[in-house]
């Protein structure tokens, strides 16, 4: 009689623990060094030849099995193997899904932490409007679904309404518009409802005073706050991100607040990534800084596959800047994976440069690929690699105080064990 894990219940070995992986329940379970090689030696030894299997009081192997079973990680088995389940279909290696067409870099605002460095003097964008137009063909044709016009301020881009109806002739399924929305006006708000268009923005405070000293032009808060409430009436689905520097940083809670009145939705704000003018040191929080990465970790069965193909947050997405490199993210700024002024979008997808980031999984990086948790943790590729010092972009996940090699949690209180 063989002792096994069910087929939904996958063993992922760490340097130094394991942990079960429940695809039906979706809990991760931590198990120690012990627990791990006891497993391993299941798998191919009967459980007579390993324990005591009819001593009384039962021995702790026995007692770690019961725990299994109520758990229904595991269960007897006549049979040294027992029917795999099989995975669901992952995304084809090449297929895009997402794109951002950063269509200029000139800005009415001059906020103080913006990655693309914009401002009103700004404009150094050399893609001509056909080629944008061309390259919105190419990319549904290659499988883009959903589409971003972003900039700098997308808006002060003289023909955007075009972009937006080129997407909408492609059959985009998805098309938002992101921008500081100071520039919105009536006719913007019933050429949006035309065409169902999305609508991102950004506010770094409840109170002009705040949000206008990042945006470092008087009067934006008042701009964006007008067209927000012609957003909401008009019922253009609407999202409000937000952003967290030392001027701002004790705001988390009072713009989280001012969304829920306005009933809008809004990301939890994040905090400024070290690129362009975010770069400068004096722009970083004292006090709020991104939750760390803490168990418990919870898996399910296309997340646990395809993590281990797949970075589950690059895969399938590109930006193309008013210059035409082509970056994984927005945020990626030092990794152009070619330009479309020289090569064809067809011809990009395929290359190695892009390829890696889409199947830049935990496997390939440092520290995280000797970790049991690498197929239910996710982290931002570019975040990680600003703040390495040899700027890697295999580097280890900053946010997180596990290590792996000695299955310890520097916090303690992150300690999460099992038998
Ligand atoms: C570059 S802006 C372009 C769209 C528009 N101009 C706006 O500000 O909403 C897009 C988003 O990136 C954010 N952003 C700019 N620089 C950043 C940085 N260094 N770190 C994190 N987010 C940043 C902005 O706050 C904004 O929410
Ligand atoms: S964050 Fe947006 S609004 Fe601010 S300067 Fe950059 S592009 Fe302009
Ligand atoms: S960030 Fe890396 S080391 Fe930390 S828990 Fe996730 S996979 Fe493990």
């Amino acid at each position: 009689m063989y002792y096994l894990l069910h087929p939904h219940c996958k063993l992922v070995e760490g340097a130094t623990r394991g942990a079960i992986y429940d695809l039906y329940t979706h809990k991760v379970y931590s198990i120690n060094a012990s627990a791990l090689a006891f497993l391993k030696d299941c798998r191919e030894t009967p459980l007579e030849e390993l324990i005591d299997v009819n001593a009384q009081p039962k021995t702790s192997w026995g007692n770690f099995i019961d725990e299994l079973s109520n758990k229904q990680l595991g269960t007897f088995s006549p049979e040294r193997r027992l029917a795999e389940i099989p995975p669901p279909a992952i995304e084809e290696p090449t297929a895009l899904d997402f794109i951002w067409l950063e269509i200029t870099d000139a800005c009415n605002n001059r906020c103080l932490h913006c990655y693309t460095e914009s401002c009103p003097e700004r404009h150094s964008a050399k893609v001509t409007h056909s080629e944008w137009l061309s390259l919105i063909s190419q990319a549904r044709r290659l499988g883009g679904r959903a589409l971003q016009l972003i900039g700098g301020e997308p808006l002060l881009y003289d023909r955007w309404r075009d972009l937006v109806i080129k997407a909408v002739a492609e059959n985009y399924e998805f098309i938002e518009i992101f921008t500081n929305a100071t520039l919105i006006d009536d006719a913007c708000i019933e050429f949006f409802k035309q065409y169902r268009v999305h609508i991102a923005t950004t506010i770094y405070a409840d109170n002009a005073e705040i949000h206008d000293q990042v945006t470092a032009n008087p009067g934006s808060f008042a701009l964006t706050m007008t067209a927000i409430e012609k957003l909401r009436k008009a019922n253009i689905p609407l999202r409000i991100a937000s952003i967290l520097m030392k001027i701002n940083e004790d705001q988390f809670h009072p713009i989280m607040k001012l969304c829920a009145k306005l009933g809008v939705e809004v990301n939890p704000p994040d905090i400024i990534r070290p690129t362009g003018r975010g770069q400068n040191k004096e722009l970083l929080p004292v006090n709020h800084f991104t939750a760390p990465i803490t168990p418990p970790f919870y898996t399910d069965p296309q997340t646990f596959f395809s993590a281990q193909k797949n970075n589950p947050c690059l895969m399938g997405k590109l930006a193309i800047t008013s210059t035409g490199d082509v970056l994984p993210c927005i945020f990626a700024r030092n990794r152009t994976c070619g330009n479309i002024l020289e090569s064809s979008l067809e011809d990009i997808l395929l290359e190695k440069m892009l390829q890696q980031s889409w199947h830049t999984t935990k496997d390939c990086l440092e520290k995280c690929r000797d970790c049991e948790y690498r197929y239910a943790c996710s982290d931002c590729r570019p975040l990680a690699q600003s703040l390495d010092s040899r700027n890697n972009w295999y580097a280890a996940t900053y946010q997180c105080s596990y290590d792996p090699y000695s299955g310890l949690w520097q916090n303690p209180t992150e300690q999460h064990g099992h038998t």
